[in-house]
């Protein structure tokens, strides 16, 4: 991650500068510590000719302005009353866009500082770990971002709050993009465990102890492949005696399966490599729960990621075959590739009984069928509990990781009775993504519960203002925005 510091604002002799300037504030920025007169007037002209006015969304690139700088990135907030950290983000991830190629990058004083730095440090996440080749000339320079502020105490508070956001976003990203061959079950369990270092207590559960609990389910995706299953259970515990919640904790579920081949049933092979981000709601949960420790949350949380591979094989479990789950139902396996429910159904059960927590919230990558309703621009979501559906909804507008609400009913469910056991695991086409969350609301006793279907979302093919195409980590910074305006205190 690049370096962020706060320092005294004074125009910097080298580098790159931001100009991060609300709607009809030109003037103001370009007078900002004699700027415009340093450079002879050419930064007001520049920004002229590029019909520059700070609306949202607006960047002009000046290379060589003068006063030593090399470039300045001028980038619009818009109408001071409409900004909001979201947009301060976005402007900052706009900004350092066209700056990879700096080493150091000032930002002139800006309202929203520490928001414009972390939209900066999202959109130049970068996955490099495999690159061997890759010669200097192609390579990002970026190394430092320097706050500028009057206050710099107080813009320094708000980085170093924000600061384990960003991180817990890298940790979701790095662990989405890796490959599946370093990535197995065991691998990821690892990485969860490397957490306790954040204060998370951390659990790890083997075949052995899934075998001896029930979790035939998971246990039946798990079968084909030779890389062995791991359920992973983190704890936060932040919000201290007699506070919010009685000490019963937020719990977020993860479907994390490495690769899905589909199973016996098994996926064509054009993209096939995609299904190596089939964990990315597990990633989610992880990446939160790193942020929930890393600024010390004042909140209980449990983080639980399901974590499987999805094989055929001589010991696959085949189409037809009747599981037990953990709660006791059956399962007839109609279609092995509908292996994310399976998984859920069991770590959710026993989410449940072992935590009693507040509510439920499942994150997973479960169906195309969600990809072909909203696409790669919004989430959706189910839910039993209209008031966290409320405020889920509001946390995806404010965080931008966007959600809109799908339906459950009765008549949905239908479309999952089997002819032999509690239930199938798959209810035709229409209306895939909703028969895939009465799936799993069946496994859900009576709590607030909701179930994210990722899918469109978990990875982009195009660049956008706080991500650079591939792992997004959304989930992160939605249920971060979740937890903080509801649930700490
Ligand atoms: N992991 C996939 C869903 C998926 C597909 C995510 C494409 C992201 C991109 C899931 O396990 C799956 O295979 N679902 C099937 C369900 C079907 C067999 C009922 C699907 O959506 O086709
Ligand atoms: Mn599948
Ligand atoms: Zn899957």
């Amino acid at each position: 991650m690049l370096d962020v510091v706060v320092s005294r604002a004074a125009l910097p002799k080298s580098g790159a500068l931001v100009l991060a300037v609300p709607e009809g504030g030109v003037a103001q920025a370009i007078g900002w510590a004699g700027l415009d007169a340093a450079t002879g007037g050419a930064v007001g002209r520049a920004l002229e000719v590029a019909e520059f006015q700070g609306r949202k969304g607006q960047t002009a690139l000046l290379l060589a302005p003068g006063a030593g700088l090399s470039r300045l990135v001028a980038v619009g907030l818009g109408k001071p009353g409409d900004l909001t950290p979201l947009t301060a983000e976005e402007a900052g991830g706009q900004a350092i866009a066209h700056l990879a190629r700096e080493e150091k990058v000032a930002i002139a004083p800006a309202p929203h500082a520490a928001r414009i730095a972390l939209g900066a440090v999202l959109r130049s996440y970068r996955f490099d770990r495999y690159r061997t080749t890759e010669k200097p000339e192609e390579k990002p320079r970026l190394a430092r971002l320097t706050l500028l502020a009057e206050d710099a105490g107080s813009v320094e508070a708000e980085w170093a709050a924000l600061r384990p956001l960003a991180d817990g976003v890298y940790l979701t990203r790095d662990l989405v993009s890796e490959p599946p061959n370093v990535l197995t079950p065991a691998e990821l369990a690892r990485r969860c465990e490397a957490l306790t270092a954040l204060g998370l207590k951390v659990e790890v559960f083997g075949p052995k102890e899934m075998a001896k609990l029930g979790f035939g389910a998971l246990l039946g995706v798990a079968q084909g492949s030779v890389n062995e299953p791991r359920m992973v259970v983190m704890q936060w515990h932040g919000a201290g005696k007699g506070k919010k919640g009685n000490g019963k904790p937020l719990a977020f579920v993860g479907k994390g399966v490495t690769f899905d081949t589909g199973g016996i049933s098994i996926k064509p092979a054009a993209g096939m490599e995609d299904m190596k981000w089939d964990m990315a709601g597990a990633g989610a949960v992880i990446g939160l729960m790193a942020a929930l420790a890393g600024r010390r949350a004042k909140v209980d949380a449990v983080g639980l990621v399901g974590l499987v591979e999805n094989m055929p094989s001589g010991s696959a479990q085949r189409p037809g075959d009747v599981v037990k789950t953990y709660s006791g139902q059956t399962v007839e396996v109609i279609n092995t590739d509908a292996e994310g429910r399976l998984v859920l159904a069991d770590v959710l059960w026993y989410c449940q009984k072992q935590f009693e927590p507040r509510f439920m919230i499942d994150l997973a990558t479960l169906t195309g069928a969600m990809i072909i309703s909203l696409g790669h621009e919004i989430g959706g979501f189910f839910s039993n509990d209209d008031d966290l559906a409320r405020r889920l909804h509001a946390a995806g507008e404010a965080s931008g990781e966007r959600l809109w609400r799908m339906p459950l009913g009765d008549a949905y469910d239908k479309q999952i009775k089997s002819d032999i056991a509690d239930m199938k695991n798959v209810g035709g086409r229409p209306g895939g993504a909703i028969t895939a969350a009465q799936f799993i609301q069946r496994f859900v006793n009576g709590k607030p519960w909701a179930h994210l279907d990722i899918a469109g979302m978990a990875w982009a093919v195009k660049d956008s203002a706080l991500a650079a195409k591939g792992a997004t980590a959304y989930g992160v910074r939605l249920l971060d925005r979740l937890v903080a305006d509801h649930y700490e205190g």
